[in-house]
């Protein structure tokens, strides 16, 4: 095994005899982007709604909720996919993300919501985790598609504009505080919800109304 392991380091280290230099970097190269090409093919796979929704099929499921949604049809024709939302569009986001979703996978190995009674009884953390991601990044995925410097307050509703105009446009409060449960329908948050939200000072959409100033 040593010998053999000691020859092939040989051969490895050897100057190559058969091919130029020029030759084996411009073949490095061109291996260096089939791979690189291959690599990033794979990672878009990935990012599709079939793949999201091979594992995410449960009974009461996220994307027959979607359908029902605003984001999933509209007058515009303007349609959000999972990944969307739920994967970061810059590079080193996005690895973070999958390098944290392989755990997912996992998930799914040991069932750990493949009954409609588990995700129900685990979907208020996962929604959690979701909430927490958006609060730290500013809710930057829901910022891809809605830019706030090109909201028109004057087309929006009343409500609207009062509360972008607000807190919105003061940074005290980000999308996702005030906007849960626009793709899925809300977990069971049960009378606690506020006291889970006390520590951004919301409880939610209406609480959020009820405070901003009275028009005029
Ligand atoms: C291999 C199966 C599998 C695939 C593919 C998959 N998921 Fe998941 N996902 C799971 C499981 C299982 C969980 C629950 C993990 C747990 O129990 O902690 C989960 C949890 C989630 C959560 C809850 C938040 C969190 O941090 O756990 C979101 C959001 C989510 N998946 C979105 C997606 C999206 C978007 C895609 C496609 C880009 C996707 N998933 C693809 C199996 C999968
Ligand atoms: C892929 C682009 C895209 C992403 C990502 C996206 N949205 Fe939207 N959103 C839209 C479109 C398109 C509409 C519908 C516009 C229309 O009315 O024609 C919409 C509508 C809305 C509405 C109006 C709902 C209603 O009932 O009229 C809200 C609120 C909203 N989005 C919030 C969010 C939040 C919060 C996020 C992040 C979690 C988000 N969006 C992510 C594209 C997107
Ligand atoms: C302070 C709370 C608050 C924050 C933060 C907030 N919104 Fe809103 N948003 C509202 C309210 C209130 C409405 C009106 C809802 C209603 O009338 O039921 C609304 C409505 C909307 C609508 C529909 C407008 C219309 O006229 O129909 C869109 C789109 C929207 N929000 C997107 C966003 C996006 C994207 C962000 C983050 C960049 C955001 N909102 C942040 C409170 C907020
Ligand atoms: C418009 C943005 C948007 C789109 C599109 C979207 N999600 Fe979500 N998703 C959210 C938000 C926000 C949450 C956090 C919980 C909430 O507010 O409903 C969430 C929560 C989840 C959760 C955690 C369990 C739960 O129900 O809260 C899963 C799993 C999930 N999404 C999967 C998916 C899958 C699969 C798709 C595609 C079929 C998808 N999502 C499309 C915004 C989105």
């Amino acid at each position: 095994m040593r010998r053999w392991l000691s020859r092939y380091w040989q051969i490895l280290t050897r100057p190559s005899m058969h091919f130029s230099l020029g030759f084996l970097t411009l073949g490095g190269f061109l291996c260096g982007v089939l791979f690189w090409g291959g690599f990033n093919t794979a990672l878009e796979a990935t990012n599709t709604e079939e793949f999201c929704i091979s594992c995410h099929e449960m009974e009461r499921n996220p994307f027959q909720e979607l359908q029902g949604t605003v984001h999933y049809t509209n007058r515009s024709g303007v349609r959000a996919e999972c990944a969307d939302c739920h994967v970061p569009h810059d590079w080193t986001h996005k690895m973070a993300r999958k390098m944290e979703a392989s755990k997912e996978v996992w998930g799914w190995l040991f069932g750990s919501i493949d009954t409609e009674e588990k995700f129900e009884a685990k979907r208020r953390e996962l929604a959690e985790r979701e909430w927490a991601r958006l609060e730290a990044n500013d809710s930057r995925e829901c910022r891809n598609c809605h830019e706030f410097e090109s909201m028109d307050f004057t087309a929006q509703n009343s409500r609207a504009s009062r509360a972008h105009s607000t807190s919105l446009a003061s940074g005290e409060a980000t999308c996702i505080d005030c906007h849960k449960g626009i793709a899925h329908e809300l977990p069971d948050m049960g009378p606690d919800f506020e006291a889970s939200q006390a520590h951004s000072g919301l409880a939610s959409l209406e609480a959020y109304v009820a405070h901003l100033p009275n028009e005029e």
